[in-house]
Order: C-alpha cells, then structure tokens, then sequence
C-alpha cells in the first residue's frame, strides 16, 4: 500500500470555508530532475484565495480535486533521478507552479529549479513566508522595470505580505521608498526602511504630484489609473492587480474572446500610460530557484527579512484563511507543521 499524506485541497469553485477540506491523498513520489520536501511551514498568498473563489479561472482553471499552495519550506526527504544541487536532509525553500501546487501538504514534491537552500539565519516559518512575494518584487522592479538606486517609488499597501517585503527589497536597491497604508500600521512600516508613509486614511496621497518614477501598484481598482498621475513621464507602473498587460494577455488567454477582452479591459491603462510617455507592466509571477537564491544570499547578509503577522497550526487552514481574507494581515500568515 502507498503511504499517504494530508494535504488542503479544493473541491469545487467556491468560498474558502466550504470549498476547502484537510484530505488524505497518496504521498508524492519525485520524478526526474524533482525533490521531494517535507513540509515544516507554508505561507498563504491571496492568489491561492483567489484561485479557489474562481477569480482566475480564465487565465488558471482549476480541476478537482486540486491541492493548493504555492509557498513552503522544509526538509528534503527524497530526490529523483538526475537532481544535483540538493541531497536529503536539506532545509529547503521553494515557490511551487500553477502546474506544481501543492505547499499546504505534509509532503510537497517539487521541480529541483524551483528551489533553494534555505537561508542559514532564519527558521522554516520565516522562510515560508518568503518566496511568493520575493519573486514578485524581483520580476516587477528587476526584470521588468529595471529600477535604479537613487529612483524614487511609490509602494502601494506597505503593510501587506507583498508591501513589506518590497520596501526592504526596493531600499536595499538604494531606491527613495514611499509607501501607503492606514495610520494604525505607520510606525512599524516605517521601521521596514520606508522614508515615508503616507496614510490613506489621513493624508492626501494626490497631493504628493507627478514625482514617483515607479509605483508598485498592488491594489488594482481605480488605483492603477490614478498611479499614473503620480508618476513622473517616462516612469513605469508595475501591477500585480490592475488590468492584464500585452503580454500577460497574449500569454494567458485562452481565446481570441478572451484576448480580446483583456485588451479591452487594459484599454484606459494604455491611454494614461501613453499620455505619460510611461511603461505598463502586469504579470503573473514565476518559480524560481536561482532568484530564491539570491534572496537567501539577502537575507543571510541581513539585508532584508521576513515579516510575519500570524502563526496558525496546519489543520486550521480554514482559520488561517478567514484571517488573510479579511485583508488587514501585517505581512505573512504562515502555516506551520507540528513536530
Ligand atoms: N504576480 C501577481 O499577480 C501577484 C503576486 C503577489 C501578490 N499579488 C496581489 O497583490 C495584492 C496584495 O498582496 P498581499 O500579499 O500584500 O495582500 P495582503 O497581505 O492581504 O494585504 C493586506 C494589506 O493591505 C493593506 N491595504 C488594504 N487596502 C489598502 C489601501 N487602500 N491602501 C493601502 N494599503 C491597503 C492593509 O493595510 P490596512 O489594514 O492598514 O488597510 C493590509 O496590511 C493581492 O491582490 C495579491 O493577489 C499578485
């Protein structure tokens, strides 16, 4: 008999709490060129969320039962055939695929180039916390708008699981950081680095004029039409939340319809993005070991760390969920594994 293993898993489209239960599945086997980790922690993002209310069904179906999960961290416990950069017994960290979910599980089997050793000067919790929101602060600020030491940025919801760790990440890039949040979360999102906090629910973030050459618009809404009044000409805005960009429409959808209907969505972002002489990106983020090894390399160096809010047992899930649903978390919310 195959031993098993529990894992959080969806079974059909719907809210966290009844779409979502602890089931018990055959554990993972590596293949080629895969590892197989033990889970200690995982951290929750609001896609995994997100793609079990079905909000990202055009560009990420789902068919059930799924298990969910994209960030964790653990100990190797099994490798396949031809893997190289890791043995058993490593602590790992790693941030799965679309097509590899699976971090809220007791064994996760992931592709060896998602993965990286992990830091030496931080636990399996802080870790977990990690990877998701550091790949997508590297591939939005680095790959895509290839930001400079000295550019001033402006970086939308400070205090969430993405904010706080892109303001440490765009300071350590010798950037002037300027973030938004509410006034109760101020001080302790200015001791991640940030020059300035402007707090919307008492300062007028408008007033500020044209002066960013980046925004990191992680709120989408009217937010990423506003972000290019704020941005100086031929600056850019990079968003994990507004309306998809040409490629990530070219890429994801499904159908000439749906193509069509992104670049309709995306139309009044081109038009203030061309008034502005400035440059659009969206994206999906992508796994990434060598990038999660540059991390670690930042954060045994001491330049940046993890935040984590909250703590929850793996078995509540359910509770770990409402909490990040509610949309006031203070960085991660982690899962962690007992023993
Ligand atoms: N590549 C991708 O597509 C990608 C990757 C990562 C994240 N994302 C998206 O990015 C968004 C943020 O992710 P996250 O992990 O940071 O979420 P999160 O941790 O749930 O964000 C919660 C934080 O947002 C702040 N916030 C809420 N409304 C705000 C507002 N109007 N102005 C400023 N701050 C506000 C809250 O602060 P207060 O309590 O003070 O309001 C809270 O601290 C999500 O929509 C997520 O799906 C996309």
């Amino acid at each position: 008999m195959s031993e098993t293993m529990r894992a959080w898993q969806a079974t059909a489209y719907g809210p966290t709490k009844d779409a979502l239960s602890l089931a018990t599945i055959p554990r993972p086997v590596p293949g080629p060129g895969e590892l197989r980790l033990r889970v200690q922690a995982a951290s929750l993002n609001p896609i995994d969320y997100k793609l079990v209310h079905g909000a990202l069904r055009r560009v990420q179906p789902l068919s059930f039962p799924v298990s969910i999960g994209f960030d964790a961290s653990g100990i190797v416990d099994a490798v396949g055939a031809g893997v190289t950069a890791f043995r058993v017994g490593d602590p790992v960290f790693v941030r799965a695929s679309r097509d590899t979910l699976g971090a809220f599980a007791e064994y996760s089997v992931q592709p060896e180039r998602f993965v990286a050793h992990r830091p030496a000067n931080i636990d399996a919790i802080g870790a977990a916390s990690l990877p998701l929101v550091a790949l997508t602060t590297v591939q939005g600020l680095v790959d895509r708008a290839q930001v400079h030491a000295g550019e001033r940025i402006l970086i939308h919801a400070g205090s969430g699981g993405l904010g706080s760790f892109a303001i440490q990440y765009a300071k350590a890039l010798g950037m002037i950081v300027e973030t938004t949040t509410s006034s109760r979360n101020a001080e302790w999102v200015q001791a991640l680095g940030a020059d300035r906090v402007i707090c919307y629910d008492r300062d007028d973030l408008r007033a500020r004029g044209a002066i960013y050459d980046v925004v990191f618009d992680t709120l989408g809404g009217a937010h990423t039409l506003e972000a290019f009044e704020l941005l100086k000409s031929g600056g850019a805005v990079v968003s994990v939340a507004g309306p998809p960009d040409r490629e990530m429409a070219a890429r994801f959808a499904g159908s000439f319809v749906v193509k069509l209907a992104m670049r309709w969505m995306a139309r009044k972002v081109y038009a203030a993005a061309n008034r502005k002489q400035a440059r659009y990106f969206r994206y999906l983020t992508e796994s990434s070991g060598a990038q999660l090894a540059h991390i670690a390399a930042m954060v045994e160096l001491g330049t940046v760390h993890p935040v984590v809010d909250r703590v929850f047992d793996f078995e509540q899930g359910l509770a770990a969920f409402d909490y990040l649903e509610a949309g006031r978390a203070k960085g991660k919310v982690v899962l962690k594994m007992r023993g």
